[in-house]
């Protein structure tokens, strides 16, 4: 380790400021002294971008089966019941407590107001401020996590590796953003919530910082990573020529649009008898199907049957972004084509967040749970983000006790970040403007995931982008920074998603593979597992 790190102690370290690791981190300190690293703001995180919701079994007409059911439903096969069960049961506690924490789900009167969502056979989705539910909860969170004093958040702090001696993860390496400065961090226990891994993709509904580090880091110190070949495209992404792909929430179809070609013909009927409300892996691929039919870079979603008032009052942020764009949603169809929205695998852990190596869990995205099988269900991240944070916090305190060191005690802890600058990986523009390497390399493995290891795959295509991966070398730096690491991190995992997808001789769930139409139970109702160094391996 070079001398030029600073060295930080707590008893326990979690990385991402997300639901998972706020969730956790809040019960970590119970135990001792938590730090928690960001690499933007605390508050850029998927789980503010969430929109929808946050399933959960607690309206009067819901059951908990039903909800069960429902997941494994949506998991074609692949749901580990053990997993989903602590999801649905538990999922009413934590959520109750969340709103005693002071979140403010939208109620209808006194009520909780529960909408539906894809494949969902209740109204179970809780939402915020009408479509800002993520943001809401991570006020919250946030909000708690910054009255417990032993508690450290720390923003712009870029997690690089994870340090591990005798086979077990004893702490972790980061770079300052503001200056630059390296330091490790040592305790007794990391837990990796980074989020997900959307901006393989060059269309992705997902923000800018998720880069899959938290998946990729574990990978590289020697984590068994599963599931990776299945990765969730949402159907209904703004399709503005030059804009990000802001996502069209699910419950937008739970309230009424409806899907039209560009010759404004309805053809979800020719699809699925769901139509609209059809699992998101079947939406998405009609819609590809169709866009390719028609030859055209979109279809429409329609809300025109409902007015700008009742628009305005329940999806406040859609509307208005589609505003911005010259969308009046009450009166105009938004142009929509499918994007990256979520990886079902991760770094494989049990169910308490505990993975491979020793010393090091995972939570939220970032991990393989088994909960999501072959395909999530809508609105089951947040509530997997909570559940398994707050079981994955009661592992690590179990697994690892705090110790003699005193709650409080973060010698050498820095003073807590402003979380008021936004960070992207600017850094990778060279000052004249022009793009870097870095930049044009990024842009190609999206290009490449996008077009040969995207909602529809072959062996032909998968093979080609596999050899382009192998084929591209990374720049090559001294002392990297953000996007280098960044650069890396996508790298390594693009390639771990395309041997997987390979590997995978079927369709199931979210992975469609054209050679393979369909599921193959006999050799595939199996887990996908992948370790640095190995060949992709199926397990039980
Ligand atoms: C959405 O609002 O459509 C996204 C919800 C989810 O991905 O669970």
């Amino acid at each position: 380790m070079p001398n030029s790190h600073k060295t930080h102690r707590a008893d326990y370290a979690v990385v991402g400021s997300g639901i998972a690791g706020l969730r956790a981190a809040i019960e970590l300190s119970a135990a001792g002294s938590v730090l928690v690293l960001a690499k933007s703001t605390l508050s850029d995180s998927a789980t503010a971008w969430a929109q929808g919701g946050i399933a959960v079994a607690l309206s009067d007409e819901d059951e908990i089966g039903l909800h069960e059911q429902d997941t494994i439903k949506a998991g074609d096969g692949l749901c580990r019941p053990e997993a989903v069960s602590l999801l649905v049961e538990e999922g009413p506690k934590y959520i109750t407590q969340l709103i005693e924490w002071g979140t403010e789900f939208d109620r209808a009167g006194t009520k909780l107001a529960f909408t539906r969502e894809a494949a969902h056979s209740r109204s179970r989705i809780l939402h915020a401020h009408g479509d800002s539910t993520g943001r809401e909860i991570s006020r919250a969170l946030l909000a708690r996590a910054h009255s417990i004093p032993h508690l450290h958040l720390r923003a712009h702090a870029f997690t690089t590796e994870l340090i591990v001696e005798r086979e077990r993860v004893t702490g972790l390496r980061f770079i300052d953003e503001a200056d630059g400065t390296l330091h490790e961090l040592r305790g007794g226990a990391v837990l990796l919530a980074t989020g997900g891994l959307g901006q393989i993709y060059r269309e992705t509904t997902n923000p800018e910082v998720a880069t899959g580090d938290g998946i990729a880091i574990a990978y590289e110190a020697g984590a068994v990573l599963s599931d990776m070949e299945f990765v969730q495209f949402h159907p209904t992404a703004l399709a503005i020529q030059g804009a990000p792909r802001f996502l069209l929430s699910e419950a937008l179809r739970g309230e009424g649009a409806v899907l039209r070609n560009i010759g404004l013909e309805r053809f979800m009927k020719r699809y699925n008898e769901a139509q609209e409300l059809a699992p998101r892996d079947v939406v998405a691929r009609a819609i590809v199907s169709e866009m390719q039919r028609t030859q055209s870079t979109h279809v429409y979603l329609d809300m025109t049957k409902k007015s700008a008032e009742f628009l305005r009052k329940r999806f406040p942020r859609i509307y208005e972004t589609c505003l911005s764009y010259g969308l009046d949603l009450a009166s105009d169809l938004a142009p929509v084509c499918p994007a990256a929205h979520y990886v079902m695998g991760g770094v494989r852990t049990d169910l308490a967040g505990r993975t491979s190596l020793l010393g090091l869990y995972a939570a939220g995205e970032t991990a393989a749970t088994g909960v999501h099988g072959a395909n999530r269900l809508a609105s089951n991240s947040l509530l997997e983000g909570l559940v398994f944070g707050a079981r994955a916090g009661q592992a690590m305190m179990k697994d690892a006790p705090a110790g003699k060191r005193q709650p409080g005690a973060l010698p050498g802890s820095p003073a807590p970040m402003p979380d008021n600058s936004s960070s992207t990986p600017k850094e990778a523009m060279k000052n004249s403007g022009k793009p870097s390497t870095e930049c044009v390399m990024r842009k190609k493995i999206q290009d490449v995931m996008w077009r040969e290891v995207g909602i529809m795959r072959s062996g032909k295509e998968l093979a080609d982008a596999i050899k382009q991966l192998e084929a591209m070398e990374l720049p090559k730096s001294e002392k990297p920074g953000r996007s280098g690491h960044e650069l890396r991190n996508l790298h390594t995992l693009a390639l771990v998603i395309a041997r997987a997808a390979r590997a995978r001789e079927e369709s199931r769930g979210s992975h469609y593979r054209s050679d393979f139409a369909y599921r193959n139970d006999e050799d595939f109702s199996k887990h996908s597992v992948v370790q640095k160094g190995k060949d992709v391996q199926f397990e039980p």
